[in-house]
């Protein structure tokens, strides 16, 4: 699909003022999506400074590089189509040895998810695809038509926190096969008791196709080591800035800061240390931040989303 499909960046002020940038700075931005946060980070780069940007998607890098290419005011940009999860790998490959600052804004983009044929969506029928990079990978149908019932369940259940589970999982194996996003809808409709959905304040497909694209994806199993992988790339003084859209993806997010902020093991009652490990990071947001009401008004993807900030502490801290 062509065309150019607008991704407002969420909470772009406060990325930017959490990610403290420095002109020559080396920086990360491991998901380019539109371009939105990639563009503000380069037009604040000058002579010296580099932005390396990651995305799963060719086509997402396709249409934000030249948005990013004309903010930059003298810095190198440098887009990568591979995963985050892989930044070391990337970082190494570009011989970037360090980093003063990440930014990671998690979820699919609004391009994605407007973009009916990529099957994220239960708003327009179109074949169940959710993989965030075309070139490879089981679709969501392949997950539907292979998968157990107790695996569909699973999946269900830990990535969409859906309550009704067992039940959806049952009525997919039994409508086998499943190739659309109308398919799978009418399925969890009949799954789920009139009653219930009436109630329910969210669409009622709404867990599934969350549950489906994190299992498509991986998207959770490895944050919390993407996390500390690309903290550890950060100079001292650098900042890693990570947005989570739902509480599953905060959660990682939270503990591995917390962890990494605090990862002493000893019991509480020991006087002094005796585990020897040593914070790696200050957490800058004490509190989780969210998007304000003037952008809660414009813009309906700033809603759940929730802002996390940590910044590398030096090797004698
Ligand atoms: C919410 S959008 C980012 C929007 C972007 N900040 C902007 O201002 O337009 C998330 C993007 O990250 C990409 N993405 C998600 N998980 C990824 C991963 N593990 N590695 C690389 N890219 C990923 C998606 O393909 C999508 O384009």
């Amino acid at each position: 699909m062509s065309g150019d499909y607008p991704h407002i960046p969420v909470m772009l002020d406060e990325c930017i003022e959490y990610l403290n940038i420095r002109p020559q700075g080396t920086y990360l931005d491991c998901t380019l999506g539109g371009g939105g946060h990639s563009s503000a980070i380069m037009s604040r780069l000058c002579e010296g400074g580099m932005l390396i940007s990651t995305d799963l998607d060719e086509e997402a890098i396709a249409a934000a590089r030249p948005r990013v290419e004309a903010a930059s005011k003298g810095g190198g940009f440098l887009a990568l189509h591979g995963n985050f999860h892989d930044a070391p790998m990337l970082l190494h490959e570009a011989d970037i040895e360090g980093i003063d600052g990440a930014l990671m804004d998690l979820g699919v983009s609004s391009r994605q998810f407007d973009d009916a044929d990529r099957g994220f969506s239960y708003r327009a029928d179109a074949p169940l695809d959710m993989r965030m990079d075309r070139s490879q990978g089981r679709t969501a149908a392949d997950i539907l038509n292979t998968y157990s019932e107790a695996e569909l369940t699973r999946v269900l259940r830990d990535w969409g926190e859906e309550s009704w589970a067992v039940r959806i999982a049952k009525f997919i194996v039994e409508k086998r096969p499943v190739e659309t996003t109308g398919q799978l809808t009418a399925i969890i409709d009949a799954a789920i008791p009139e009653k219930v959905r009436r109630k329910d304040t969210s669409h009622p497909a709404r867990r599934t196709f969350q549950a489906l694209r994190i299992e498509v994806n991986d998207e959770l199993a490895p944050l919390e080591k993407a996390v500390r992988d690309i903290t550890a790339m950060l100079r001292p003084g650098g900042r890693i800035v990570v947005m989570a859209f739902h509480s599953l993806e905060d959660r990682i997010i939270k503990n591995t800061f917390r962890d990494m902020a605090d990862p002493c093991t000893c019991p509480k009652s020991f006087p002094v240390c005796v585990c020897g490990k040593k914070p790696i990071v200050r957490i800058i947001t004490r509190k989780p931040v969210t998007a304000g009401a003037a952008e809660l008004a414009a813009n309906p993807r700033a809603r759940s989303a929730v802002l996390r900030a940590a910044e590398k502490l030096g090797e004698d801290a």
